[in-house]
């Protein structure tokens, strides 16, 4: 099917215009080029386009404002950001702004001709009195992250949401998978409805059921009176179903019939009844192992993840260390009445750890350190101090650090996975001392009177005891 529509194309790079223009002609559309953002507006303004296609980074104004205005003056005009690889930075913003979509520069013809696509199908949607707006973010912001796989988080979310689509969301734990769940409901026509989360991990098959369906009094024993069941609580809204890969095989077959036939039979009562909720589901197993799994039936998952949003762990992501962790400053100053900062040297000391329970971990700590701060800038002590931690948290960093220590030669550094492991396990304080010594190198970067002065000795008595403890001084810078 050949498009139709009128696209203005907004570009300070007159080539790359041009390009862009030749492209959108050759799809059968009409283009118009302008590189400045106010003759943008002043066409948007006049003439009537169908989507825009503009660049984040316009020499007068910045494509942003442009992006604002335009959706000031239309709600259903369809804007398509480009933005150069390395200047995603505003991606988050742009989502908040509501672009339709985004593409990378250089882009592909194909990734071109799909975004025009979907824009002016949704364009024709839009007049045809089908109110499903791409994006209205309200809870979005609290989505941290400039990464290019954040941004690629960003553009599904921006692009998934307005529909009725079945997501599956993947990621380790602590990755933010509720976080984006919310965005999705947030930025859909179902906002103003509820959105339920559920935690199918914590119920049994039976209570589960009851709980989703609803069931009818004297189904089982104990129930007592009519249930309504959450799938009908939720109705126009989204349900959030959480680690789905908890779920028995029995109760899977029946949860893909609710899928597909959109009907909830409750427990015990002898006829289905209608209902209209989103389902977005998340796992923490990957969802390549999903399809192999003997436990979770290939079929739901074929129709849960219709659209697979994977979400990737803070170690692959580790650009975004500094900006979480300011964000999460700014959080517990609020919350605690305090203006602790965090000099350059501390978020470095930060970003060289894996973080295995992603953003939460990060985010424990900086709450942690942040309450025991005293001199209102953020120092490796205040993440290392001693404080008890939950069992589960010292399991999964046992396990974490056991590879790394077998993996180690004696003489290298351990990386360690987080700040907190040296004191969460039992270890001789020899080793202790060693790791020790061994991070504030890092942390000052193999700075050998700078470390010592950190650790309250003399130089000399480091170099001992590097020597002692089998450290390469030289091999640290
Ligand atoms: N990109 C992000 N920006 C800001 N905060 C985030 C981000 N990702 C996660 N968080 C925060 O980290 C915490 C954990 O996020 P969330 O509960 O969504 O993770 P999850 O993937 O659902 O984890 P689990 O599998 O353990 O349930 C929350 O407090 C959330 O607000
Ligand atoms: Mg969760």
């Amino acid at each position: 099917m050949s498009l139709r529509g009128r696209v203005l194309i907004v570009d300070d790079d007159p080539e790359f215009g041009l390009v862009a223009q030749s492209l959108v002609e050759l799809e059968g559309l009409t283009a118009q080029l302008v590189n400045s953002g106010s003759e943008a507006l002043a066409v948007c303004g006049e003439q009537n386009c169908d989507v825009v296609l503009l660049d984040l980074m316009l020499g007068d104004v910045s494509g942003l404002d442009v992006l604002r205005e335009i959706r000031s003056r239309s709600e259903t005009l369809p804007v398509i950001m480009v933005t150069a690889h390395g200047s995603m930075e505003s991606a988050a913003e742009a989502v908040q702004a509501e672009a339709f979509d985004y593409i990378g520069k250089p882009f592909r013809a194909e990734e071109l001709k799909s975004a025009l696509r979907r824009a002016l199908e949704w364009r024709k949607q839009q007049r045809n009195g089908h109110n499903n707006h791409p994006a209205k973010t309200t809870t979005s912001p609290s989505i941290v992250g400039r990464s290019s796989a954040m941004v690629a988080v960003y553009r599904a979310i921006a692009r998934v949401a307005a529909t009725d689509s079945t997501v599956l969301i993947s990621g380790e734990s602590g990755t933010g998978k509720e976080l984006v769940a919310r965005a999705l409901h947030d930025n859909s026509p179902r906002s103003k409805r509820p959105f339920i989360p559920v935690n199918c991990g914590a119920f049994t098959e039976t209570l589960l059921e009851s709980e989703l369906f609803g069931h009818v009094r004297g189904s089982f024993t104990g129930a007592m009176a009519n249930h309504r069941g959450i799938f009908e609580t939720a109705t126009g809204g989204t349900i959030f179903l959480d680690e789905i890969s908890e779920t028995s095989p029995a109760f899977q077959v029946k949860l893909l019939r609710v899928i597909q036939e959109q009907e909830v039979r409750p427990v015990g009562a002898p006829e289905s009844r209608r209902v209209d909720v989103r389902i977005v589901a998340a796992t923490n197993r990957r969802v390549q192992d999903l399809f192999s799994a003997e436990d979770f039936r290939r079929d739901l998952l074929y129709r849960l993840s219709v659209i697979n949003l994977e979400l990737p762990p803070l170690r692959e992501r580790k650009e975004d260390i500094p900006l979480l962790v300011e964000h999460f400053l700014q959080r517990f100053n609020a919350r605690f009445g305090k203006a602790v900062t965090a000099p350059s040297e501390t978020i470095d000391w930060l970003c060289q750890f894996d973080w295995p329970g992603n953003v939460r971990e990060l985010e424990n700590a900086v709450e942690r350190a942040v309450t025991l701060n005293v001199g209102g800038k953020l120092l490796p002590e205040d993440f290392m101090q001693f404080t008890p931690t939950p069992l589960v948290r010292v399991a999964v960093q046992t396990q974490t650090i056991a590879a790394n220590v077998q993996s180690a030669a004696p003489e290298t550094a351990i990386a360690p996975s987080s700040p907190f492991w040296i004191c969460e396990l039992p270890r001789t304080l020899e080793e202790v001392e060693r790791q020790h010594i061994l991070a504030m190198l890092r942390y000052t970067k193999g700075n050998k009177l700078r470390a010592s002065e950190l650790l309250g000795i003399g130089r000399y008595s480091l170099y001992r005891k590097a020597e002692r403890l089998g450290i390469d001084l030289n091999q640290e810078d």
